[in-house]
């Protein structure tokens, strides 16, 4: 089995084998920029290159980048745990063309990565473009082989990617992954069709290819921008999901290991189905407290400290659904630390801080919450 750590690697290497500037990923508390809550994407460290603000210093880049989604227009925490992919925090693989290349090879490298490197069967993978975009419709036509039954023209809500209210946007191509028949959860469901874009879990979203050429301005209207550019963004723990052949993000590598240790302390086994959610919300959510206190967050009681907040105490609030009434979270933070640490090495020097934090929190709501029950 592939591990989570080559294909990290495989993917870095593929695009800096094609010019791109290996770069390292933004913190997940974004710097001076106040319209975010969380690092939601890989395209916020660029924003001002999309916006003309700041000369690129190389046409290309790529990189993994740490993404938050618990809060902003982008907000999966919902989600969490019920499903076997969306997470509050996750990695975002992306290549990036500074008024370089444009939808032609951000299509056929994507292509080829998927196909030739990682092999992934042709006749799983689906394409959608947006419904004004026929020039990209074309182009996967004329530049893969891809079935051409497989492209598939979607609105806005699905096509058409923007960053927050305001802000650099652009139609978008997704690629789209066929799970197979039985990842279904609907089958009973009177009606259901298994569809891209659609209800059930079958097809998955893993790379969002986005043709950056417009400005979202606050009275909804777009502006073009001066040049054009590509964002693009593979979920890493989906293309993990596939290439290690599983049904769940929550099997893979980067999972694993921390629900092992959960069952370890809790004594509750682990089940893939609905008796792991509880295990499954607390490796989610211990994963982006811990990126988020290295990166400098602290749980508060507003703004983005309040949804951090808010992440630990549903994490410790699934913990007592696992008869843990003692402080636990914690102790997950070396497995995270052994899973992610030599890529992203601020989690071990940031260790001992993120640890003290995430006790002294979840100290004070045990305490809460021990009053309340009495
Ligand atoms: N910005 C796009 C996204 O977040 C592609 O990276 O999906």
């Amino acid at each position: 089995m592939k591990d989570s750590k080559t294909i990290r690697k495989e993917f870095i290497e593929f695009f800096e084998a094609k010019n791109h500037k290996v770069v390292k990923s933004a913190p997940v508390i974004p710097i001076n920029d106040p319209t975010l809550l969380f690092t939601n994407a890989g395209m916020n460290q660029f924003k001002d290159i999309f916006l003309g603000k700041k000369k690129p210093e190389y046409p290309r880049a790529v990189d993994s980048q740490k993404c938050i989604r618990a809060g902003g227009k982008h907000n999966d925490l919902e989600e969490v745990g019920r499903d076997g992919y969306h997470h509050t925090f996750f990695e975002m693989l992306g290549n990036w063309s500074f008024a370089d290349y444009y939808k032609k090879e951000a299509i056929q490298w994507a292509w080829e990565l998927l196909t030739e490197v990682w092999k992934l069967p042709k006749e799983k993978l689906f394409a959608t473009v947006h419904e004004s975009d026929e020039e990209a419709y074309n182009i996967w036509k004329e530049v893969t082989d891809i079935d051409h039954s497989h492209i598939e023209y979607h609105g806005d809500k699905d096509n058409f990617w923007e960053m927050g209210t305001t802000g650099p946007c652009g139609p978008c191509s997704e690629i789209h992954y066929d799970r197979g028949e039985n990842t279904c959860h609907m089958k009973d469901v009177e009606g259901h069709k298994c569809a891209v874009n659609g209800e059930c879990h079958r097809y998955i979203e893993i790379w969002n290819l986005v043709f950056m050429q417009f400005y979202r301005e606050e009275d909804r209207s777009l502006s073009p921008l001066k040049d054009q550019y590509v964002d693009t963004g593979a979920g890493f723990e989906r293309i993990c999901q596939i290439l290690q052949n599983k049904n769940s993000n929550y099997d893979t590598d980067l999972f694993v290991p921390i629900i092992e240790k959960i069952a370890e302390i809790s004594g509750v086994a682990y089940h893939q189905d609905e008796r792991g959610v509880s295990h499954r919300v607390i490796a989610d959510h211990i994963r982006a407290l811990s990126f988020a206190l290295a990166d400098g967050g602290m749980p508060s009681n507003e703004g983005r400290g309040y949804v951090l907040r808010r992440i630990l105490r549903r994490a410790a609030r699934h913990g007592r659904l696992l008869n843990m009434k003692k402080t636990f979270l914690q102790d997950l933070v070396d497995v995270i630390v052994d899973v992610m640490g030599d890529h992203f090495v601020e989690l071990k020097e940031k260790k001992a801080h993120i640890k003290l934090i995430i006790k002294a929190e979840e100290e004070r709501f045990n305490t809460t919450l021990d009053k309340g029950l009495d």
